[in-house]
C-alpha cells in the first residue's frame, strides 16, 4: 500500500526551481531516504508533503490527503522533525513534551520518550540550556510524542555525537517495526545505508537516481577497485587489464573479476619479489555513487 503519491511536484521560489517534477511513491513500513546537495530541494519536498509548504504544481498524496488541504485529522497520523525548529525556549523537556504531547489522542508517555531519545538528566532543564545535539533529541522526541504512523524527519541526526546517531537510528529501527512508515533525509551516507530500505538522489530539484542502497548508481555491478603502494617497484609486467598509477605512486586496478584478478596479482608480486603494501580491495561506496552522481566529486 503506497503512503505517499508524489507526480510532478513542482515548487518554484520566483526564478528558483526548488523542486522540478519530483515523483516519489512510499509504500507502508518502508524507510524511505533523499539525499542531495544543499539547497537540492529535500526540505521543501518534504514541508509540501507535511503541509508545512504550498507547491506551484503536482499532485501529492500522502495517507489519502492532499497535504495543502488537510486538516487535524491528518496532523494527528503524522510526526515531524524539522531542520530547524522554534520549540518554546522557556519550556523544560519535560514541559515541552507534555505540551506537544496534549495535542494527540494516542500519545506516547514523556517518561518513555525521554529515555528513549537519552535526556533523562535534562528532565527538568530548560530548553535554552540544551547544547545542539540534546535539542535534536528533543526535537526527535516531540516529533513522535504522537505515535505517528508516517513520519518526516529532515535532517535528524546533524550535530548527533557518534553514539547518539546510533541511538537514534535504533529509535527509527523501532519506529519501523512497529510497522510505520519513515521519510528522512540525510547528508550521512552511513545513515542513508544502514537505515533506508530505498534512497532517491535530488539534484537542482529533480531526482536524479532511485534505488536500495546497495544498487544505487548501478553500484552493485560497478567495477571492484583493487589498489595497493607501488613504492618505486616497477609495475611493468603486473597481469592486468585496467591499472592506473597516481602521482603518490598508488596503484588502482579496476577489476570485474577480483577473485581471479587479485589471485593473479598478489601470485606476480610473490614471484617478482614485490611487497603490496597497503593492499585494499574496495566496492564504491555508496557516497562514491552519491559524489559521481550528484557531481560533486573532488578532483582528485
Ligand atoms: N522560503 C524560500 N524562499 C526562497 N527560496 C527558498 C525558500 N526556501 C528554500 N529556497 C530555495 O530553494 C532551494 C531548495 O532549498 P531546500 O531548503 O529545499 O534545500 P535542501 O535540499 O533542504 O538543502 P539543505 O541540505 O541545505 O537542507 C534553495 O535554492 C533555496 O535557496
Ligand atoms: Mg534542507
Amino acid at each position: 500500500m503506497s503512503v505517499i503519491e508524489v507526480k510532478q511536484l513542482v515548487k518554484h521560489y520566483g526564478d528558483v526551481r526548488a523542486v522540478d517534477g519530483v515523483d516519489l511513491s512510499v509504500s507502508a513500513g518502508e524507510v524511505f531516504a533523499l539525499l542531495g546537495p544543499n539547497g537540492a530541494g529535500k526540505s521543501t519536498a518534504v514541508e509540501i508533503l507535511e503541509g508545512y509548504r504550498s507547491k506551484t504544481s503536482g499532485s501529492v498524496s500522502v495517507l489519502g490527503h492532499d497535504p495543502a488541504k488537510a486538516g487535524r485529522a491528518y496532523r494527528e497520523r503524522i510526526g515531524i522533525v524539522l531542520q530547524e525548529t522554534a520549540v518554546e525556549e522557556q519550556l523544560t523537556v519535560e514541559e515541552a513534551i507534555d505540551l506537544y504531547g496534549s495535542m494527540y489522542p494516542n500519545r506516547r508517555r514523556t517518561g518513555e520518550l525521554i529515555e528513549l531519545v537519552g535526556l533523562e538528566e535534562k528532565t527538568n532543564s530548560r530548553i535554552k540550556t540544551l547544547s545542539g545535539g540534546q535539542r535534536r533529541r528533543l526535537e526527535l522526541a516531540l516529533g513522535i510524542v504522537g505515535d505517528p504512523e508516517l513520519i518526516f524527519l529532515d535532517e535528524p541526526t546533524t550535530g548527533f555525537d557518534p553514539s547518539a546517531r546510533r541511538q537514534a537510528w535504533s529509535i527509527v529501527e523501532n519506529l519501523t517495526s512497529l510497522g510505520k512508515t519513515v521519510l528522512l533525509t540525510t547528508h550521512y551516507m552511513d545513515e542513508a545505508q544502514y537505515l533506508a530500505d530505498r534512497v532517491a538522489v535530488i539534484a537542482r530539484g529533480k531526482i536524479v537516481a532511485e534505488g536500495t542502497p546497495d544498487t544505487l548508481g548501478g553500484r552493485e555491478t560497478a567495477k571492484t577497485l583493487i589498489t595497493f603502494q607501488s613504492n618505486d617497484q616497477s609495475i611493468d609486467g603486473l597481469p592486468s587489464d585496467d591499472v592506473s598509477l597516481s602521482e603518490n605512486g598508488r596503484v588502482t586496478v579496476r577489476s570485474a573479476n577480483p577473485t581471479s584478478d587479485l589471485y593473479r596479482i598478489t601470485g606476480w608480486a610473490i614471484d617478482h619479489g614485490v611487497e603490496l603494501a597497503g593492499l585494499s580491495v574496495s566496492r564504491p561506496s555508496l557516497e562514491d555513487v552519491y559524489l559521481e552522481l550528484t557531481g560533486e566529486k573532488a578532483d582528485v
